[in-house]
């Protein structure tokens, strides 16, 4: 099969799903104010916010309710929040839009080549990671986001000293999240105590839906050295 065939595996799955008229409008009129368009340019934080402020990722911002609220608290940090999932885009953008948030942008793409393509070396100060996609079944845990190569390219965007705070409520890859830190030597664990959750955080709507499974939470932080 020639390369350009070859479908890179994606750690999510596009179902766009219906858009509300609020989420369809919120798209429209919003993209021009609060959304970047991905592309091989370099991400320039403090002239998109027109300031200086912690950098900070969100991968994986599904309908977006946590991160619009943890942009509110931490009012000094600036954030791009990135997804897939065109519903939760709309949601967002009018989320921005009503809290007039000033310190959040949103990039409708895959995370991973946002990663490659739009960010400088050493540049981030933090990732958060709430709920990624579990793929539990066991052939499908290629498709985890968080793998090796992940790490391996995270640790080029992220800072000395910067941040990666992941919460899941499935144990099995919380282990594998572990593990995968803990065979690398540039990264120690913030917190011992991996079900403690850090304030900033609100619970997320899949974490209401894990917890009312019976699930237990997960948050790990990892700290590059
Ligand atoms: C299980 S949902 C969790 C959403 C939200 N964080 C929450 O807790 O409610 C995982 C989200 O990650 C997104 N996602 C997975 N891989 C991604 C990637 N490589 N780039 C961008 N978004 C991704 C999916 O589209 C999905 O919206």
């Amino acid at each position: 099969m020639p390369i350009s065939k070859i479908r890179p595996i994606r750690s999510y799955v596009l179902r766009q799903g219906r858009l509300t008229k609020h989420q369809a409008e919120g798209i429209k009129s919003l993209s021009p104010l609060h959304a970047i368009s991905f592309g091989d340019n370099i991400l320039n934080w403090d002239a998109i916010f027109n300031r200086q402020g912690k950098r900070i990722i969100e991968i994986g911002f599904g309908m977006g309710h946590t991160t619009a609220e943890i942009a509110e608290t931490l009012s000094d940090s600036n954030f791009i929040a990135i997804d897939v999932h065109s519903p939760g885009v709309g949601n967002l953008l009018n989320k921005i839009q009503e809290k007039n948030l000033k310190n959040l942008k949103i990039i409708q793409h895959d995370a991973v080549e946002v990663l490659e393509k739009m960010t400088l070396d050493e540049s981030i100060d933090a990732i958060h990671i709430f709920f990624p996609d579990p793929w539990h079944k066991k052939r499908h845990n290629k498709r985890r986001l968080i793998q090796q190569t992940f790490l391996e390219l995270i640790s080029m965007k992220l800072k000395k000293e910067g941040y990666i705070h992941i919460a899941t409520d499935w144990e099995d890859y919380a282990n594998w999240i572990i593990e995968i830190f803990k065979n690398n030597s540039m990264y120690k664990a913030k917190n011992i105590d991996f079900s403690k959750k850090p304030s900033y955080r609100p619970k997320t709507k899949y974490e209401n839906r894990g917890v009312n499974l019976g699930h237990q939470v997960w948050d790990m932080i990892f700290i590059k050295s």
